[in-house]
């Protein structure tokens, strides 16, 4: 059987698996749900995401990803045996070669466990590389990394908004500041929960967010479904984005600020490249409306965005190992 050559971005709302010479080939929730003592995994991604705040509790529900790290290692295994099965069906994927996205701003150790999880899994690696996440987002891009004086990518995800400048194939300063989509689903169930006295589910706040949300509030309006914590019932009430929008405004200028600050502190030949072509943005959260315009209008500077940019670290992935010479050149080396 020929050796298979898998892509992984482990994010911490998705995971995105990318197949050599077929693309990209899952993109599915990173969560886990998991019976008895010994964590037997009985639903992945979405089915398993379907049984949070449902499941009785004899079901774990795990999220075994947290800000960037890998925050429960066995359940993380269990997951990625279960993808694993999912896509080989069945098969041992035996001697396969991994090519992992790791955040760029966190420590050796943490690096490294990401290696682990496919390591430790049912599924034995012949080789696995490590690539700073940043790398493969700004070829995910299509941009020429290895020419560029000066390339700047904010990835808005899940846990985490991820700032980095490269410059000529290298990473000159990157951040992993701890905010992203959960952060806001987490603040509209606090806000619900005390404004009204309603309980909402995740599932809920992840739809509020995805139709209200904006840097700049607009007129539209959602009616939801919650839990009257008074009545003990069910209920209805109307949410407005005007409402919520003054719980966000503080998180969405530390995002624009800190983007403007490292730009102020990056050295002029590579700061005036980056404002020439403007900066990148990518990652899911970076379709919350206006975010492009308030940071254009926080750094004066041109902000593009892409309708796949959930998709530029796997797709980075995949070129890096259509080209094994040039990804050899970025495999992440730990002492
Ligand atoms: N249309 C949308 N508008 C706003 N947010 C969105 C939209 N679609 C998805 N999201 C949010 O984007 C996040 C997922 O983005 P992404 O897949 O880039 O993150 P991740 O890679 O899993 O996380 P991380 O990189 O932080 O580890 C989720 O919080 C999701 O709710
Ligand atoms: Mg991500």
């Amino acid at each position: 059987m020929a050796q298979k050559t898998y892509g992984i971005d482990f994010g911490t709302s998705t995971i995105k698996v990318y197949k050599k010479g077929q693309g990209i080939i899952l993109l599915e929730r990173n969560v886990v749900s998991t019976v008895g003592k010994e964590n037997k995994p009985v639903a992945i991604g979405e089915k398993a995401y379907e049984m949070y705040e449902k499941a009785p509790p004899s079901i774990h529900v795990s999220f075994p990803l947290q800000h960037g790290v890998i925050a429960q290692m066995q359940d993380m295994v269990a997951l990625w045996n279960f993808m694993a099965s999912k896509i080989t069906g069945n098969r041992k994927m035996k001697g396969g070669e991994f090519y992992i996205a790791v955040p760029a701003d966190i420590t050796e150790v943490e690096k490294q466990a990401y290696s682990h999880v496919i390591e430790e899994s049912d599924y034995k690696p012949r080789r696995i590389h490590l690539i700073d996440k940043p790398i493969a987002d700004a070829y995910g891009l299509g941009l020429d990394v290895q020419k560029s004086n000066g390339i700047l990518i904010v990835n808005i995800g899940a846990d985490t908004t991820e700032i980095s400048i490269l410059s000529l194939g290298g990473i000159v300063v990157t951040k992993l500041l701890p905010y992203g989509g959960n952060y806001f689903d987490t603040q509209i169930i606090s806000y619900i929960r005390k404004q009204y006295n309603y309980i909402i589910g995740k599932k809920t706040a992840e739809q509020i967010k995805k139709s209200l949300i904006s840097v700049f509030p607009t007129e539209q309006k959602l009616e939801i479904v919650g839990r009257d914590v008074l009545k003990g019932l069910p209920g209805e009430i109307q949410i407005s984005s005007k409402e919520i929008h003054p719980g966000f405004s503080d998180t969405f200028d530390t995002i624009a600020s800190s983007v403007r600050s490292m730009l102020e502190h990056t050295p002029p030949e590579i700061s005036q490249e980056i404002i020439k072509k403007g900066l990148y943005l990518t990652g899911a959260s970076s379709w919350i409306d206006g975010i492009d315009r308030l940071i254009a209008d926080e750094l004066n500077i041109n902000v593009n965005t892409t309708k796949e940019a959930q998709k530029t670290v796997i797709s980075g992935l995949g070129y890096l190992m259509d080209n094994p010479r040039l990804a050899a050149g970025y495999a992440v080396r730990l002492e």
